[in-house]
């Protein structure tokens, strides 16, 4: 994890929020390269999920809703952590996970040694259990008591309870408060979906583990309406298409990159079920700190739409034109982070290998995610011919996709900075391109297209170069492309 904190901050990927004050704990700052990384998450999985589904809308609420929606939806009453305090140092731990760290103990059975025991084991001496901070070893532990992760905000310029509202905990409600206006105005049949990219904000107890548990961060959430009287394929609705969305949910990760082994489904136990699920399975990935969840697909019953209902006085029903009445949809809710999501994917791109007996480090992104998809570089700067040639290429390709320009090195130094940050093309425009008048040698117009993951290089037209980019970018081989393009340097 270290070595990836560093990288984003070196590269402007990410960087600590507000850090020239200090920086604030658990937040953090998108730059340059990782804003982009973030737009070409969401873009794709808009694109998938919305835009290519005939089944599917969008939705952007807003973040402040009404106060009673956090009522209704039981964030108000059962959206909190067991918390303890340390009674010596003052820090705060969730009290369900105390216990999975290491903790320091002054032993008396051993005349007050200090030993480190493993996690949630008592001491092998004294036998007692950890009642102390995990952290100063010092300070009894209070009784845990329940901590509501909302943020509370006040609307209107007067801090009157009347005002009182929250910063969302998650996207979901607004889809729902909205189940009616959508389903009337875009005149959806059942099964048909919501979809959602925004903030949410919790007021984590315990954040941390870079962008993994912030107190702000973004979700992607559907809400995927289905009728629970009908069938499908012999199943009720909402398990069938429960299913479906855990399948396609995995898949999706795969798709753009994450591998197999790094992915796993946990399905949720009965007693750790959220209030309104009939059942919940994780997507988890093998983050550097290990196995820990990436999105969760939960079935969340009628329970929001009914207790909208209930607490609006509004019906938010569905009319089944086929049985001639009114029923509360069922709610199959894909939900993942957008920072988490892009840690994974960080994650799993990073490689380090030796080439040439140096080491090389490579962000191996599908071209899809890629912050900047081709860089263009003159191989002399000080040639105009080259620089301007250089720059009209990047001018022509930028009308489609994200490209730089860079003449800041060497090129070998040029092609490792791209490596770096995950550049699935280069483009090198050297003398061949240009001519050299001086030697009597003519512009062959054609550039040489380096290949990040195999290093191989490919001498291709200028004028050819939006349809092979289209082709690239778009799934198509390397190889075809080499082939196609011989003359290659290696
Ligand atoms: N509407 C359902 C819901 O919000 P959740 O499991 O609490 O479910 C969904 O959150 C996803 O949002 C998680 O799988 C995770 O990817 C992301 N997420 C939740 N809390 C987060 C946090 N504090 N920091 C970053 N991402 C978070």
């Amino acid at each position: 994890m270290d070595t990836l904190v560093s990288l984003c901050k070196r590269r402007g990927f990410i960087f600590q929020s507000s850090e020239i004050y200090g920086g604030t704990g658990s937040c953090w700052d998108y730059g340059p390269l990782g804003v982009e990384l973030k737009q070409s998450i969401k873009r794709i999985w808009w694109r998938d999920y919305v835009q290519k589904r005939a089944d599917m809308v969008g939705l952007d609420a807003s973040i402040l809703m009404h106060p009673t929606v956090w009522k209704a939806s039981g964030h108000v009453d059962n959206f909190t952590d067991p918390m303890v305090d340390c009674l010596e140092c003052r820090r705060r731990f969730r009290a369900d996970k105390v216990d999975e760290t290491p903790w320091v103990h002054y032993c008396a059975a051993t005349k007050g040694n200090k030993f480190t025991i493993p996690p949630g084991e008592p001491c092998t001496h004294c036998g007692e259990r950890r009642t102390l901070c995990p952290e100063c070893g010092k300070g009894q532990l209070t009784a845990p008591r329940q901590f509501n992760l909302m943020f509370k905000t006040f609307m209107g310029p007067v801090e009157e309870d009347a005002a009182l509202t929250y910063l969302r905990p998650e996207t979901a409600q607004g889809i729902f408060v909205n189940f009616d206006n959508v389903a009337q105005s875009m005149r959806r049949k059942l099964p048909f979906g919501i979809a959602q990219i925004g903030k949410a904000f919790r007021n984590e107890i315990t954040p941390g583990n870079f962008i993994f548990r912030t107190r702000e961060f973004e979700q992607m959430e559907i809400e995927f309406f289905v009728n629970p009287r009908e069938t499908v394929e012999g199943k009720p609705a909402d398990e069938y298409w429960h299913e479906r969305w855990i399948t396609d949910s995995l898949a999706w990760f795969r798709r753009y990159g994450l591998r197999e082994e790094n992915l796993r489904l946990r399905e949720h136990e009965k007693d750790e079920l959220a209030h309104y699920a009939k059942r919940t399975a994780d997507v988890e990935y093998r983050f550097p700190i290990g196995w820990s969840e990436l999105m969760g697909i939960a079935n969340r019953t009628d329970f929001d739409l009914k207790q909208h209902a209930q607490y609006s006085g509004k019906a938010l029903t569905y009319f089944d034109e086929e049985r001639k009445e009114h029923v509360v949809p069922y709610v199959i809710e894909p939900s993942a982070g957008v920072d988490r999501a892009l840690l994974a994917f960080l994650a799993d791109a990073y490689q380090e290998e030796e080439v040439r007996g140096e080491k090389r480090v490579v962000l191996r992104f599908h071209p899809e995610l890629a912050p900047i998809k081709v860089a263009v570089l003159p191989l002399l700067k000080k040639r105009d011919d080259i620089v301007r040639t250089a720059h009209a290429i990047r001018d022509t390709l930028s009308t489609h996709w994200s490209v730089v320009y860079d003449d800041t090195a060497a090129i070998g130094r040029l092609y490792r900075r791209q490596d770096e940050v995950g550049t699935p093309y280069c483009v090198t425009v050297d003398v061949q391109t240009v001519g050299d008048s001086d030697k009597g040698e003519s512009a062959d117009g054609k550039v040489t297209i380096r290949d990040r993951d195999s290093m191989e290089q490919a001498r291709v037209p200028i004028a050819a170069l939006p349809t092979v980019f289209l082709d690239l970018l778009g799934g198509g081989s390397w190889s075809a492309v080499a082939s196609r393009y011989p003359g290659a340097r290696t």
